[in-house]
């Protein structure tokens, strides 16, 4: 059987045949059903890329009806087992491959030999109000490090980028850490590459007068998980979004800072925020069914619930929910935790839910976790952002040498008026 679809157009009744390759078709090759020669041809029309691919990519693999997610073919979850470093899997990410002993040394150097930033950035960073969205702080400080390392540009120059991809993978944990302290009105500490990735920021986090900061490992080690899990995610919208902006050939921290952005709305990374924001609402566990209810009838959104590939068990969230357990064994419950346990209890049994194959995803317990570690609610979209940069990333340098790539462009369906002449002021209605 030919690998191949034929389309016949009604309109016209010409038939056309088209390849069919991973079980795609090009929409270019629909250009060619026109009704009249000097027709533009037929598009495809796809708001929010419902069903369209933009890409071949080889990081990250999801199969959203089966609850499957792997990275470079490794399944998340002995990743989250096995993996003692959060480096280990961002190498993976990047390289393809998991480091062996003397790559995982080098790239370990490579990264920590570019944590500190520079004074003036501290100094940009000093400038934003007290009260300044720690979110807010973090993309446009990442945007402003092009205006450091002005080589970064030269993205086509391998040493260049590996460069820029050390210094950004290993200075996002310090500007989170102090956007947080400005925010705090508390001096900055700077990092500590004797510890750990997620060790070291805590450090930066949390430290006060103590001369070494004394890590916590049930805290290290969920903090670890929760960065793997956040690592990547394939075509999300902020991994789009770095894909759409690096495909212009700007600097990666540029197009980092626009995907940080797009990750910062409440339907993508700020959602574990507002999941306990609905928490805090929420407030008892007797008013669950009166919010399950007014979710049903329209109003407002089960946060933290519902995927656009995942149409399963997010297994993401698997994860998470026993890694709280852990942390509270060392925290104390979360208060907020059975009302959460209770709205995922009745939510899978209720007909809307299971009818729309709505499930928990990563958001809707790891801003309980983050909440009893002493992190702030605002501060939620920044500890998404510093894992999943390493995905970024990943992502940014294989668009950019991928020779199918050209500049993101997409078409539109025009439906404003046709034309028309100018109208002066007095005959305007
Ligand atoms: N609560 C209640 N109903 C929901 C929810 C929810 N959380 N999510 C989807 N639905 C309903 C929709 O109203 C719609 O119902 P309808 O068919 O009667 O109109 C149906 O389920 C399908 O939803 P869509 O909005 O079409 O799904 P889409 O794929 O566009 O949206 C999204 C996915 C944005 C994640 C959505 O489920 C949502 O807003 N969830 C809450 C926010 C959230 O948790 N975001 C985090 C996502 S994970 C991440 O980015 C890390």
């Amino acid at each position: 059987m030919p690998d191949t679809l034929t389309i016949t157009d009604n309109r016209t009744g010409k038939q056309y045949e088209v390849p069919i390759e991973n079980d795609t078709i090009k929409a270019i090759d629909l250009r060619k059903i026109k009704v009249k020669d000097d027709d533009f041809g037929m598009m495809a029309y796809d708001p929010a890329f419902m069903n369209t691919a933009s890409v071949k990519s080889k990081i990250t693999y999801i199969d959203g009806d089966k609850g499957i997610l792997r990275y470079r073919g490794y399944p998340i979850e002995q990743l989250a087992e096995n993996s003692t470093s959060y480096l280990q899997v961002a190498y993976l990410l990047l390289h393809g491959e998991l480091p062996n002993q003397q790559q995982r040394e080098e790239w370990r150097a490579n990264v920590k030999g570019h944590t500190f930033i520079h004074e003036n950035v501290k100094k940009l960073m000093e400038g934003f109000r007290y009260d300044a969205h720690p979110m807010g702080m973090f993309i446009s400080t990442l945007a402003a490090l092009s205006t450091f390392y002005p080589e970064a540009k030269n993205i086509f120059d391998e040493a260049t980028r590996k460069k820029q991809i050390y210094r950004m993978i290993g200075k996002v944990p310090t500007i989170a850490a102090f956007a947080y302290r400005h925010s705090k009105g508390l001096p900055y500490i700077y990092p500590d590459n004797d510890l750990t990735y997620a060790g070291n920021f805590l450090s930066m986090m949390f430290k006060m007068a103590e001369p070494t900061y004394k890590v916590n490992p049930v805290f290290e080690r969920a903090l670890t998980i929760l960065f793997i899990l956040h690592a990547d995610h394939e075509q999300n919208c902020s991994t789009n979004t770095m894909r759409g902006i690096g495909s212009s050939h700007v600097d990666p921290y540029s197009a980092c800072a626009g995907a940080a952005a797009a990750l910062w709305g409440p339907l993508h990374g700020g959602a574990n925020e507002a999941v306990l924001h609905m928490l805090d609402e929420i407030g008892s566990l007797n008013n669950v069914p009166a919010f399950i209810k007014a979710v049903k009838e329209g109003k407002g959104k089960l946060m933290g619930f519902g995927h656009r590939v995942y149409k399963n068990y997010d297994p993401r969230a698997k994860v998470i929910k026993k890694l709280a357990d852990e942390v509270f064994a060392v925290t104390g419950k979360n208060p907020k935790l059975d009302i959460a346990l209770e709205l995922e209890r009745i939510a899978l049994e209720d007909e809307y839910f299971v009818k729309r194959k709505l499930y928990p995803n990563v958001d809707f317990y790891s801003g309980l976790i983050y909440q009893s570690m002493g992190f702030s609610m605002d501060f939620f979209p920044v500890l998404f952002a510093i894992p999943r940069t390493a995905g970024w990333l990943a992502h940014w340098q294989e668009h950019i040498l991928d020779p199918d790539q050209k500049i993101a462009r997409p078409r539109q369906i025009y439906l404003g008026p046709a034309e028309r002449n100018w109208v002066p002021m007095d005959k305007r209605k």
